[in-house]
């Protein structure tokens, strides 16, 4: 018995056969959370209001697939650098045909025709629009407006969906359904007023680094970051990109959160003036717009696009500016709202055949309003793109340990498990294995800013290359710290940091300063991006997914990466972790020191652990 269509005409046809046709039939729960706190069901949703609605079927060969990923990521591996192309990969990733009919099937038998559905080119997606009345029925289930209290932005959504049972096995995930994340800027949180910045001390020209450009930074530096500054500070003084002709760079926006031309014009001028006649590409991906006026300049996007662009011209770039989250409005039957800007923009990205090699996002939500079954799979299209070459670097978030309440001291943490537990709140995207998670510091000589996202995943289990990492970390730690509050064989955040406070910006024509691990994402995308230019004109192949070569440079090359010692991470009424010799989950391995990591990029890991 293949389906409940088929089982229906037999019930009708022949009596006998109906217990079990309809047992075969019947519906089996595939999901059901507990709806993250702040969320309140307010009513049921229209039903004829319209859900795009995402299938995604089982990825036959997903274990291959990361297992190509870690070989051609490995430094150490004959393989690494031979990425797979976009056409090996979908190979890969292709479900079996049997999921593919048994769900075109299935939608058949709710009046839902093959030329309704759009797919990816793998085939591992399906996305359809549809009434949430025939959703309902589809996934015997019931939709709700809801509302989070403290934004006032509403969701259509469900604590719970079913499908046929002789579906499950074939049907991953299907999304909008019980996803409540509320993907976040991560820079908005940290603006100061000018009166707040600490006074500057101009006494001494410089501050002595030993790790940094000739061995000094600007002592404006210390409380005012402008691109001069990361320079000297990251040791990439007078690099000047040689492959323009290959290489690319990428920040993602959300959030209706503008790139100003005239903003990055002013910040050129001022602060990259080689730079102070450059722009960069947009690209609008589901109705996403770029306003040019300059009263709707975003200060994540300003931010993202200001230190990612002005520290790598001449590299080519571009501003992704997805749309789709403008805030539901209950009454009004916006057809098109899926609150998952995320999702379209991964179909969109998944799409391109040469994507840029390193691509920026400061964006994210607490791990735990994701389902984990959608991180999984989320996280397993970032996969993807790193095998393909592409290193994806995620600010790991701006609450220290603890959850999105920015004041440490009412940080409550509590988990979304029914228990109502308090527990220190990762955040996703970042926690997700194959993406590189950033952390932040601040001031000179660098410390970890107390802001900075780190902690252990409760969904993804601590990776192979953080088997040396993690636990010569935790075995530091006093027995029994922090008991019941992490997850201590979860993946670990972040992997590095960088500078994330005071950086110097134009927004809306004026010059204001920002923070947050939102800023040192773009940092750290930047130094990735002239790595990427000094291994392209050097005839070998982008860096793409970086975690296993930041671990084996933080085992054996560590002065490739400055260690940060000083500082914690408080959150949910705790100090958090501290900062350490070698890795720690407030500031990863630390910070970079480009020349030295452009010896290690261009040469190979068996000659820098020979030198060192
Ligand atoms: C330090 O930076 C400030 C601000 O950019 C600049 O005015 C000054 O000339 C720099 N000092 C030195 C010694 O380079
Ligand atoms: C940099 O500023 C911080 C915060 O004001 C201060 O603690 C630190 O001593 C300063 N560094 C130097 C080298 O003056
Ligand atoms: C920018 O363009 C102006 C006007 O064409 C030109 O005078 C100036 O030299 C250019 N600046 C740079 C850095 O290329
Ligand atoms: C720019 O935005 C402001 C504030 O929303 C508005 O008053 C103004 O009319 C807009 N200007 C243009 C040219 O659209
Ligand atoms: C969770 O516990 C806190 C403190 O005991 C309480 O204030 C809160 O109402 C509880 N929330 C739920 C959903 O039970
Ligand atoms: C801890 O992480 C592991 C590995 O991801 C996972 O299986 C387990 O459920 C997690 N435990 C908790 C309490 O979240
Ligand atoms: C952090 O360091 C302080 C000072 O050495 C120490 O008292 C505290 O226990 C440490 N915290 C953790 C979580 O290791
Ligand atoms: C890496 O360096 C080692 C030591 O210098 C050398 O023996 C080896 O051939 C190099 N490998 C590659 C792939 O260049």
């Amino acid at each position: 018995m293949r389906t409940c269509f088929l089982a229906l005409i037999l019930t009708v046809t022949s009596v006998a056969a109906a217990p079990s046709s309809v047992r075969e039939c019947q519906h089996k729960v595939k999901e059901t959370i507990n709806p993250p706190r702040g969320w309140t069901k307010v009513k049921p949703a229209p039903a004829d209001h319209t859900i795009e609605l995402r299938i995604g079927l089982p990825q036959s060969n997903f274990a291959l697939l990361e297992q190509d990923l870690y070989q051609v990521s490995d430094p150490f591996h004959e393989r690494y650098g031979a990425h797979l192309s976009k056409e090996e990969v979908d190979a890969l990733i292709a479900p079996q045909a049997e999921s593919v009919d048994l769900v075109d099937e299935w939608l058949a038998s709710h009046g839902i025709a093959t030329e309704q559905l759009s797919r990816s080119s793998a085939r591992d997606w399906i996305k359809i629009k549809v009434p949430v009345s025939l959703v309902e029925d589809m996934l015997k289930t019931e939709y709700h407006v809801w509302v989070h209290e403290e934004s006032g932005e509403a969701m259509v959504r469900t604590t719970s969906y079913s499908l046929p049972e002789y579906l499950l096995d074939h049907v991953d995930v299907i999304q909008p359904t019980t996803m409540f994340a509320r993907f976040k800027g991560q820079a908005t949180s940290y603006w100061f007023a000018e009166g707040e910045r600490p006074v500057v001390d101009l006494s001494q020209p410089y501050i002595p680094i030993p790790s940094a450009y000739n061995g000094e930074v600007n002592a404006s530096c210390n409380g005012s970051i402008t691109p001069t500054c990361l320079k000297e500070l990251y040791n990439a003084v007078g690099y000047v990109p040689q492959a323009a002709d290959k290489n690319h760079i990428a920040c993602t926006g959300y959030l209706d959160q503008y790139a100003d031309f005239e903003d990055f014009k002013l910040f050129n001028e001022a602060l990259v003036p080689e730079a102070a006649n450059s722009t960069f590409e947009v690209i609008y991906i589901n109705g996403g717009e770029n306003s040019q006026n300059l009263s709707d300049a975003g200060i994540e996007a300003d931010l993202d696009t200001q230190y990612a662009f002005g520290l790598t011209y001449p590299t080519p770039r571009t501003f992704y500016t997805t749309g789709g989250s403008p805030p539901y409005i209950p009454d009004d039957h916006t057809p098109e709202n899926s609150n998952e800007p995320y999702a379209n923009w991964l179909e969109y990205i998944m799409n391109v055949e040469n994507p840029p090699q390193t691509i920026s996002t400061s964006y994210g939500d607490d791990e735990q309003t994701v389902p984990e079954s959608y991180a999984k799979r989320v996280c397993a299209e970032l996969a993807q793109l790193g095998a393909r070459g592409v290193s994806l670097i995620f600010s790991s978030g701006d609450y220290g340990v603890g959850d999105g309440d920015p004041n440490p001291a009412t940080q409550q943490c509590y988990t979304n498990n029914g228990l109502n537990e308090t527990r220190f709140i990762p955040e996703f995207p970042a926690t997700c294995p194959y993406v590189t998670a950033v952390g932040a510091t601040w001031y000179l000589p660098e410390r970890a800013y107390y802001i900075s996202g780190g902690g252990f995943s409760n969904y993804f289990a601590r990776p192979w290359w953080q088997n040396y990492a993690v636990p010569t970390y935790l075995d530091k730690l006093a027995p029994g710290t922090y008991a019941g509050l992490y997850n201590a064989s979860g993946r670990a955040i972040p992997d590095v940091s960088a500078q994330g406070q005071w950086f110097k910006i134009f927004v809306g024509g004026e010059e204001i300063y920002i923070g947050g691990t939102s800023a040192a994402a773009p940092t750290t995308a930047a130094m990735v991006s002239l790595l990427n230019d000094a291994r392209l004109a050097n005839g070998l192949s982008p860096l793409g997914y970086l975690n296993p070569f930041i671990y084996a440079i933080g085992q054996y090359a560590p002065k490739a990466l400055n260690d940060i010692t000083v500082g914690n991470n408080p959150g949910c009424g705790t100090e958090g972790f501290n900062a350490t010799v070698g890795w720690d989950p407030v500031t990863g391995y630390g910070t970079p020191n480009f020349y030295n990591l452009k010896d290690v990029a261009l040469g190979n890991l068996t000659a820098i652990r020979e030198l060192l």
